[in-house]
């Protein structure tokens, strides 16, 4: 339980899922971890007036509004929260960096290099201020990635040859299923690249501490035709089958590319939304020349480890279980073996991101790493438009921040 009489007092735009997500952690980040100041949830922001204050009333914020402009403009709100599609993270960010306010803006950043470009000069400027951004690439804090970037940080793989990342659903399959944004690039930017595939770049960039510096890609919309939904929903929408109307699909069903990174490592990433059975399955392997490391989202608590230093005899992969209170972020859970799941990586992103607005320092990834995720996810889509060929990524930063 927090000790600290300092509060934050947030706004958050969006309350659908990722609004849902954000809240269960603002709810609970206090009475998990003891912080140097208080989240209090002051103000959520939607476009319907009855459904934001039913969730309001759901979620637990004190007020609603249907103005994102009213949130942000208010000077007794403090962190500005983006939880909506990315056609509006960059609108809505650039309004609260240029406001003073704390900003934490899901992924993607934007939908455009130009629109991340802008939101990272912006919170620059903003923080010689004092105000704070972050993307909020929550996969970083699952326990298990988090050990998996310390072991890869302190040497225990050697050097590093191969990245192997996957992220694999499989909620579009169905012709049926309805036109939702995701599916539509005014609105969501791209499709699977930018939705999951930035997941598993900006994660596998910092367990390696690695960039990746060229990429040479493929991509697929295998569906090119939807009916339209009866109305704007998310993720969890249903073929409706009520419309008869049909639109086109402008975004990728899918993108595979090759990478190499920064260290010398040899990289591949999949990411699709046709991968039949596989719901939210995010796969990381990376191998070095003294070792091995590999996650799978669908055992979230568990790293395995291959240590090729130890004698042969007894070489063979191990699997940890990331539960002890040694292991990042576990120290306020429950005692070892009692599992956690989903919800924590983003109580683990509030508290990382409450800790740095709090003691003055800049919380990570910062607008500017997740610009250099956005020009990976650029040159992905500028390499499959000329027939695969290989691309170079522009260097956005000198290093990945730990
Ligand atoms: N970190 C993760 O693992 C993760 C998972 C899913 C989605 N996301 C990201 O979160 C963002 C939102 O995705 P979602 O799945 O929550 O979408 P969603 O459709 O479930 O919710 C979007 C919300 O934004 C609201 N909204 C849209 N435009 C608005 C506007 N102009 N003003 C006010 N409210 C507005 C909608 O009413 C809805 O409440 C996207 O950027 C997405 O990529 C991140």
């Amino acid at each position: 339980m927090s000790t600290t009489d300092k509060e934050l007092r947030v706004g958050m735009v969006g309350y659908a899922f990722m609004g849902a997500a954000h809240s269960q952690a603002w709810r609970t980040v206090n009475r998990v971890y003891d912080l140097p100041a208080r989240a209090r949830m002051v103000l959520v922001c939607g476009r319907d007036s009855g459904k934001v204050a039913e969730a309001a009333d759901r979620l637990g914020w004190e007020e609603h509004t249907t103005d994102w402009r009213e949130l942000v403009a208010r000077p007794d709100i403090d962190v500005v929260d983006i939880c909506t599609p990315g056609d509006s993270h960059a609108e809505i960010a650039l309004a609260a960096l240029a406001a003073g306010k704390h900003v934490l803006c899901e992924k993607p950043l934007a939908n455009t290099v130009a629109e991340a470009r802008e939101m990272a000069a912006a919170a620059a400027t903003a923080q010689a201020g004092g105000a704070r951004s972050m993307c909020g690439f929550n996969y970083r804090r699952v326990p298990a990635v988090a050990l998996m970037r310390q072991l890869v940080a302190a040497g225990r793989l050697g050097e590093i040859r191969h990245v192997r990342a996957s992220y694999l659903q499989d909620w579009i399959v169905d012709p049926q299923f309805p036109l939702v944004w995701r599916l539509r690039k005014e609105v969501s930017g791209s499709g699977a690249l930018g939705d999951i595939g930035a997941h598993i770049i900006d994660l596998t960039q910092y367990v390696t501490g690695q960039q990746i510096t060229g990429v040479s890609a493929v991509t697929e919309t295998f569906v090119k035709e939807r009916p339209l939904p009866s109305e704007s929903s998310g993720l969890a929408a249903q073929a409706d089958g009520g419309s008869a109307a049909t639109g086109p699909v402008t975004v990728d069903d899918a993108a595979v590319f090759v990478a190499r990174l920064g260290g010398g490592a040899l990289a591949t990433y999949e990411a699709t939304r046709f991968a039949t059975g596989r719901k939210n399955a995010l796969r990381v392997e990376i191998n070095g020349s003294l070792g091995t490391v590999a996650f799978d989202l669908e055992r979230l608590n568990e790293l395995e480890y291959y240590d090729a230093t130890r004698p042969v005899a007894e070489q063979g992969f191990s699997r940890i279980l990331v539960t002890e209170s040694e292991h990042p972020y576990l120290s306020a859970w429950w005692p070892p073996g009692h599992i956690i799941g989903y919800e924590h990586s983003f109580t683990h992103q509030m508290r990382d991101f409450i800790e740095a607005v709090a003691t003055g320092v800049d919380p990570s990834p910062s607008f500017a790493e997740a610009l250099q995720v956005q020009l990976v996810l650029d040159a992905v889509v500028r390499s499959a438009e000329l027939g695969s060929s290989w691309t170079d990524v522009e260097p956005a930063l000198a290093t990945v921040a730990a």
